[in-house]
Order: structure tokens, then sequence, then C-alpha cells
């Protein structure tokens, strides 16, 4: 069989990137930009801030270039206190293809972040899923020059305004069937397990100063596939933290399912566990996939805010978690929304995974974080 040839990499302009804007323009102006329509001290970010712990969610811009985009923005000023960049910081948006280096989207959202003096967390910089077709082309010796490159490119231009980074996203995949659980892609395909500790260390490297994260997800279900990322992904951090790889801190993602079995002060003693190797934890993905639930909404809305108590009551007690992170704040934002009006555009139900309906209203499953916040020990 015969192998395509790779286009060739033009290194430096991996290194320095094509269309990539002034970072003179990133200037931070000082003070939140929005007005918040809530008083301060109830707002979620602030809730968990009097407690020591950081409250966000995901985000992305083009929400922001929606009809909707000055009321999802003012939502996020006024309950959150950080953003995770959902989509603008992924290898493929970043490198559309083999000689581009996109720094736009990600300027975009780090000038929105200052100006709305909201903390930027970086997500992600390694993950062997939801990588461009044009890496498939490329050879080992290619990849680890990537690697290597992107971390480079990547953190020298954005150490300063993001100083928090999931440096490696879900290395677990058990139904990829390799060693220690690990899921296969480009990277492993070309440096084996080490290119996790590679990551890392490149990123100690290259941001001396940022906080490190290794982001997992699916380790919550009380079932076999949660037992196996459990165990698979606690061994791997043995390994890691055991060969001196610098993790600052450890991600659990917690995408819920109503469908799935749970025991959460099980989790909960699971976190602890963690945090005995790396004592720094976030939850950092949070929502609820309501698909098995009834479709009336009240209903929904209540069993879905119930999970969110019960499971926030169990973790939030674990003083090692210090941020808690939803994915996305409002329905009709979250990636389950998205997904299901692509797959059923004429269904007239919709996802309702988070704490804020689609015209930005708390729902139950809001009062349900503030309660479990105001409960929780202090970090
Ligand atoms: C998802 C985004 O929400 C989607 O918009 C995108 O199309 C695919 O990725 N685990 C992760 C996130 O670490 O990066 C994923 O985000 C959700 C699952």
């Amino acid at each position: 069989m015969t192998r395509a040839i790779p286009p060739p990499i033009d290194r430096r302009r991996l290194l320095c990137g094509g269309a990539a804007l002034g970072l003179s323009s990133l200037a931070a102006s000082p003070g939140r930009g929005l007005a918040a329509t809530g008083p301060a001290e109830e707002s979620l970010g602030a809730l968990a801030a009097a407690k020591g712990l950081r409250f966000g969610a995901s985000f992305a811009t083009h929400e922001l270039d929606a009809p909707y985009g000055p009321a999802y923005s003012e939502l996020y000023a006024r309950e959150a206190r950080m953003i995770t960049s959902e989509l603008e910081l992924k290898l493929f948006t970043l490198r559309p293809d083999a000689l581009t280096l996109d720094f736009a989207p990600a300027d975009r959202l780090l000038a929105y972040a200052q100006e709305s003096d909201l903390a930027l967390h970086g997500h992600t910089l390694v993950w062997n899923d939801g990588l461009p077709d044009w890496m498939k082309r490329l050879s080992p010796g290619e990849i680890r020059h990537l690697l290597d490159a992107h971390l480079m490119s990547v953190l020298e231009r954005y150490r300063d305004g993001i100083p928090t980074w999931d440096v490696v996203n879900e290395p677990i995949a058990p139904w990829d069937r390799l060693p220690g659980n690990l899921r296969g892609g480009a990277f492993y395909e070309a440096m084996g397990e080490d290119y996790i500790a590679q990551s890392f260390r490149l990123a100690r490297e290259y941001a001396p100063r940022c906080k490190l994260i290794l982001n997992e997800a699916q380790t919550e279900s009380d079932d076999e596939n949660g037992r196996v990322f459990r165990e698979s992904f606690l061994a791997l951090v043995k390994r890691l933290t055991s060969e001196g790889v610098p993790i600052d801190g450890i991600g659990l993602e917690c995408h819920l399912d109503t469908k799935r079995p749970y025991d959460f002060p099980r989790f909960a003693a699971y976190i602890e566990e963690l945090a005995t190797l790396v004592p720094d934890i976030a939850i950092s993905e949070f929502d609820v996939n309501d698909r098995s639930l009834p479709d009336d909404i009240a209903q929904r809305d209540v069993a879905v805010a119930d999970i969110y108590r019960r499971f926030l009551g169990a973790v939030l007690a674990v003083k090692a978690v210090r941020r808690l992170t939803l994915w996305q704040l409002a329905d009709h934002t979250s990636w389950m929304y998205y997904d299901d009006a692509r797959e059923n555009p004429a269904s007239g139900r919709r996802p309702r995974p988070l704490p804020f309906d689609d015209r930005f209203q708390p729902k139950r499953a809001r009062a349900a974080i503030a309660e479990a916040l105001a409960a929780m020990p202090a970090r």
C-alpha cells in the first residue's frame, strides 16, 4: 500500500503563525465592562468566591454574534468569574490547515475576557480527539515536531493572558484497547504514552508561570464504564506524578447523564484519592444530559436540579475541589442543544442541561447551585 506524501511543514509559519493579530490589541480595560443586573453578592461567582472556589462556564465567541449576544454576555458578567474557551483554542480552530496558524478567534476571546474582567482558562493544548483531517497525512516525526511547535506558539502568545491550561485532554478511552486504556490518535501513535509527559514538560518550559492541568471525562458514573475510567485515570496520574511530570491540577469533566447510575459519595471519595497525588481538582465541564427524562419541562427541570443538588453537595464537600466550571450557562448554547437541533431538526423537545433557560432566565438548577455553594465548607 502506498502512503500519501505528507505536505511539507513550514517550521517558521508553524512557530510564528501567518494571520496573527498584534497582541497590543489585547490591552486590558479596567473593571467589568458590562453592568451586573443582580446584586453582586448573590451571583454564583460571588457565592463561590466567598468560599475560595472559582466559578465559571465555557464560553464561545460565536454566541456574541447571535441576536441574544448582549444578553449572553450580561449573564456571564453577572454570574461567572472565569470562562473556559469552548472552541477558540482547540487545535482545529487554531490550525485549519497545515500552513495556517489562525489566532484571530482566540485573540477575540481573550480581549473579551479582559474587557469583561473574567479570567480565561485555556482549553485545550493537546487532545487526541477532534484533530483536523490534515494531520492524518503527517509522519510520526512531523507529529512530534507539531506538538512542540504548537505548544511553543500558543503558549508564548498567551501565557501572560491565560494563566491556566488544560495541557492534555481526555487521555483515557478504553474502547481503543491500548495499554493503560489510553486514547489512540495522532499524538499517541507517534509517541506512545510519552506524548502526555512530553506535553507537560514542554508546557512548563514555554509557560513556567502557568498552571498546567490534566483533564479527563467519564470518571463519575457508578457502572463498569465509570469504574474503568476511574481506575485507568488514577493509574495514569500515579505514573506521571511518580516520574515528576509537572501537573499542577486535575480537571474532571462531569458531563452527567440522567440515564446513568451514580454514587456521588463514592465519586467524592475518588476525588479525595486523586487529591493525595495532585491536591488541586476542578469540576471542569459540568452539565446534565436530560434525554432519558419525560418531555414535561417542569418535571425535567425538577429532576435535573435534583442531580445538581446531590452531585454538588457531595463533590463540593471535598476541599481539594477548587474550581467549578459548567459547560455553558444557558440551555440553548449547550453543545447538547446544538447536536440535538442538528440531529432532530423537527423535534419540539430540546435538552435542558444547564441552570438558565433559552431566555437566560434562572431555572431550578441555578437555585441548586447557589444552595450547594452556600452550604459547602470554605477552601
Ligand atoms: C465540545 C464542544 O462543546 C463542542 O462545541 C465541540 O463541537 C466539540 O467539543 N469534552 C471536552 C470538550 O473536553 O472539549 C468538548 O467540547 C465536550 C466534551
